[in-house]
């Protein structure tokens, strides 16, 4: 086999359940059409969910006012913290079971699409949020959800998967449930245009980091790889643009669309230790998820290329620096370079130090990286001492 098809799984060993994607509805304006996608899932009433900051833009007075004019009822939560909490989601089900039967309308970056998920679940079964792991097997299916993501972004509206901060456990843990993956999804770059800088690039390098870790995943198959291909190419063609001149729609366009075919893409591989590590790091200190990410991809990829110098190269290419006179390993080792590069041209890659991490920190946030399910997907085991050596290296 040759580099480029090391990507892939052994197609005679694979087996998969692909399922229908959400209808997607996209473009300038999109979200002028949220009324039909909640007569596509059957209600007349929505449970609005955001947060705070984004409610300060506008953006959840212009949806409300979208929904009641169209006669529907609403009612709104806007107490999702950035990484949200176990916490904040059994308070909003308090709520939603208080409004009753209502589809969920999920407004925001992934921290409202995800407490959205728990939402609702937890909208149509009992208990507390901490009941709802992604192996259990709740009662009755959620409610319907409706995501309008406005970061590009996490790819949360592709999934029924939320990663949610238990701050009991001080662990990350993964709620949701099939049934609570958005039925209709609504993707307006116009939404994303009033994003700041620091915000873009470190959301906009979140999907970077998922389609690199999706083309690398030990559960990469002919259909990720398709997806993360074009969004690898897609965020590298457009996140420089994104983040000097905000108010660029092709750009956002772009990324907007780079960042849901990697949630596609993630979906169904699954993603790797740049992850686990990032979910631990934001236990530990806050850190947003895309600086965490991005603090130490590229310690982690350097330390990866001899096992995923396939993938790697797949990523050169699509990133336009790869060259088919280079050996695969030379077009691994650029995609690490010009993921660095990307990294440093959108102010995105701070040291760990000044995302609020202590040293004294570094073994406990290596052993909750590790445990983390999603490093398990990784093309290679790191040990406890190598995800301390990433950690200080990252330092
Ligand atoms: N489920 C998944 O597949 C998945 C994948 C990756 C990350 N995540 C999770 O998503 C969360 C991070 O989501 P995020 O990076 O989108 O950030 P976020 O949702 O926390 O939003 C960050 C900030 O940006 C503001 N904001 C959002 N959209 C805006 C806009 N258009 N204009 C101005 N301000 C805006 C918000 O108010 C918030 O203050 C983390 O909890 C992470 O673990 C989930
Ligand atoms: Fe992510």
């Amino acid at each position: 086999m040759d580099a480029r098809s090391r990507v892939l799984t052994r197609l005679a060993d694979l087996n998969l359940s692909l399922e229908p994607n959400a209808h997607v509805e996209l473009g300038a304006g999109a979200v002028a059409r949220l009324p039909q996608a909640l007569a596509a899932v059957g209600q007349r009433r929505a449970f609005v969910v955001t947060d705070r900051g984004l409610r300060a833009t506008g953006i959840v007075d212009r949806v409300l006012d979208l929904l009641r004019e169209a006669g529907i009822e609403t009612d709104l939560f806007d107490g999702v913290e950035p990484n949200p909490s176990t916490d904040s989601i059994d308070q909003a089900a308090e709520q939603v079971r208080q409004f009753g039967e209502a589809a969920v309308v999920a407004v925001g970056g992934g921290s409202a699409l995800d407490a959205a998920k728990g939402i609702a679940l937890l909208a149509a079964n009992p208990g507390v949020a901490a009941d709802y792991d992604y192996r259990a097997v709740p009662q009755s299916p959620g409610r319907p959800i409706v995501a309008v993501p406005t970061t590009a972004g996490t790819g949360a509206e592709t999934n029924g998967f939320g990663v949610i901060e238990d701050r009991t456990a001080r662990c990350k843990v993964y709620l949701g449930h099939g049934s609570v993956r958005p039925r209709q999804v609504i993707l307006d770059p116009e939404l994303t245009l009033g994003l700041p800088a620091l915000a873009t690039a470190a959301t906009g390098m979140d999907a970077l980091v998922h389609g690199i870790e999706s083309l690398a995943s030990r559960g990469a198959n002919p259909f990720s790889v398709a997806y993360a291909t074009q969004a690898v190419t897609l965020v590298a063609d457009s996140l420089v643009a994104a983040v000097e001149d905000g108010s660029d729609l092709e750009a956002r366009s772009r990324l907007l669309v780079g960042s849901h075919l990697a949630g596609l893409a993630l979906s169904l591989s699954g993603l790797g230790l740049v992850h686990g590590i990032a979910h631990a790091v934001t236990n530990h200190c806050g850190a947003p998820h895309g600086l965490a990410l991005t603090s130490v991809l590229d310690e982690v990829m350097s330390r990866s290329v001899p096992a995923a110098t396939g993938p790697y190269a797949v990523v050169a290419t699509a990133m336009g620096v790869g060259s088919s006179a280079s050996s695969a390993e030379e077009n691994a080792r650029a995609a690490v370079r010009a993921v660095r590069e990307l990294a440093d041209r959108v102010q995105a890659r701070l040291p760990l130090r000044e995302l609020g991490l202590q040293q004294d920190a570094v073994a406990a946030v290596a052993r909750g990286a590790l445990a983390d399910a999603v490093s398990s997907n990784h093309p290679r085991q790191f040990s406890q001492a190598e995800v301390e050596q990433v950690l200080v290296g990252a330092w």
